[in-house]
């Protein structure tokens, strides 16, 4: 097929055809004279690349993709939804904060200050979004991660009651056949595959990628999404309800009430919270426990404690209560607690 032909058929133009050739993404064969002749396999080839390219992926991303390198389609999409979320997020933010200009004035109130207090929030916002970093390498962890739940530390088992958490935030949720649970930091899926049993849809978003891979070896039903706790990648109001567990901790303070922003964004009006984590009742309590480590010469506790973001409860259930949640909180012993929230004021 000669490469008008080509670009008629697949609704494109011969400089587009002509771009992807030059940055080696098709090889046509030329003919003698120089007209160039595509075979049926380049068409297709053609036609995957400006479908990828419609999606916004990137034209080294493209070539890997196709070359078969590295990474499937399957992996390519989910990345590159998540960057797509980040996106919009930002333009969502951007127009929150237009909005909040323009009810906030009248057409000849704006002053320069207001715009530029606004534009400093939302550079704020951005930052944040953007700010965090996995420096625990949870890709390198994936593998080994089920079984270093049962190491228990020398003199500080970061993971004692983990399968007592697991269970109370099942039994606690009440979800039923059908709904839609999302497990943010899902890890290698061990606490959401507990809900798949009773027909519950599970959607599970990590920031590792390697993680991800695993919970997908262990539970091919579950939806992995590539993202992380600042932009979930998922639309507004979609889940029935949300459970994490052993993740938030690897945010700090300030993150937490944007990854709880974004979770009250993806949840249904009458949606449920259910959080398992390493906290402290309020910063007194975490004080108190840290110079109960200290005076124990227990310099492991005080390094690993210090070395994460274990949350101040007393800052969450605030925050919930300010957004019209009841809340209820649950021990299970000095650093790790249970929170469950449910949206509205309909509790039982
Ligand atoms: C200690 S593991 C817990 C995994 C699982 N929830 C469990 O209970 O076994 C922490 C998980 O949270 C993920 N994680 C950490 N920070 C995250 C973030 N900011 N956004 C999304 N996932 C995050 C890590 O990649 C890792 O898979």
């Amino acid at each position: 097929m000669l490469i008008k032909e080509v670009a008629k058929r697949l609704n494109t133009t011969t400089r587009t055809i002509r771009f992807y050739e030059e940055k080696g993404l098709i090889q046509p064969t030329k003919r003698e004279n120089d007209y160039r002749t595509f075979t049926d396999e380049e068409v297709m080839r053609l036609s995957t690349i400006l479908a990828l390219r419609e999606l916004g992926l990137e034209i080294k991303a493209i070539k890997q993709l196709i070359d078969g390198d590295a990474y499937s389609m399957y992996d390519y999409l989910n990345i590159q939804r998540e960057r797509m979320f980040e996106r919009w997020l930002e333009m969502k933010d951007m127009i929150l904060t237009i909005d909040r200009i323009l009810e906030q004035h009248t057409d000849d109130g704006i002053s320069v200050e207001d715009v530029v207090a606004l534009s400093k929030h939302l550079k704020n916002l951005k930052t944040m979004r953007k700010s965090w970093s996995d420096r625990w390498n949870f890709d390198k962890q994936a593998a080994e991660y089920d079984k270093s739940l049962k190491l228990t530390g020398y003199r500080f088992n970061v993971h004692q009651d983990y399968e007592v958490a697991l269970e109370k935030v099942i039994s606690t949720i009440q979800l039923k056949a059908g709904d839609t649970c999302l497990d943010i930091g899902i890890g290698t899926g061990n606490l959401s595959s507990r809900l798949l049993p009773k027909g519950i849809k599970v959607i599970g978003v990590d920031q590792s990628e390697k993680m991800l891979e695993e919970c997908k070896r262990k539970h091919p039903e579950i939806d992995i999404r590539k993202g992380h706790f600042l932009a979930l990648p998922i639309l507004d109001q979609q889940v029935n309800a949300i459970v994490s567990s052993y993740a938030l901790h690897h945010i700090n303070d300030e993150q937490k009430l944007l990854a709880l922003e974004e979770m009250d964004r993806v949840l249904y009006s009458n949606g449920e919270i259910c959080i398992a984590d390493l906290m402290f009742h309020n910063e007194t309590h975490r004080q108190e426990v840290i110079c109960r480590y200290r005076k124990a010469g227990n310099i492991e506790a005080v390094e690993a404690i210090e070395d994460e973001f274990y949350a101040d409860r007393s800052l969450l259930v605030n925050w919930f209560h300010s957004h019209h949640y009841e809340v209820t909180t649950y021990s299970f012993h000095p650093f790790l607690s249970m929170i469950y929230a449910k949206k509205g004021n309909d509790i039982l």
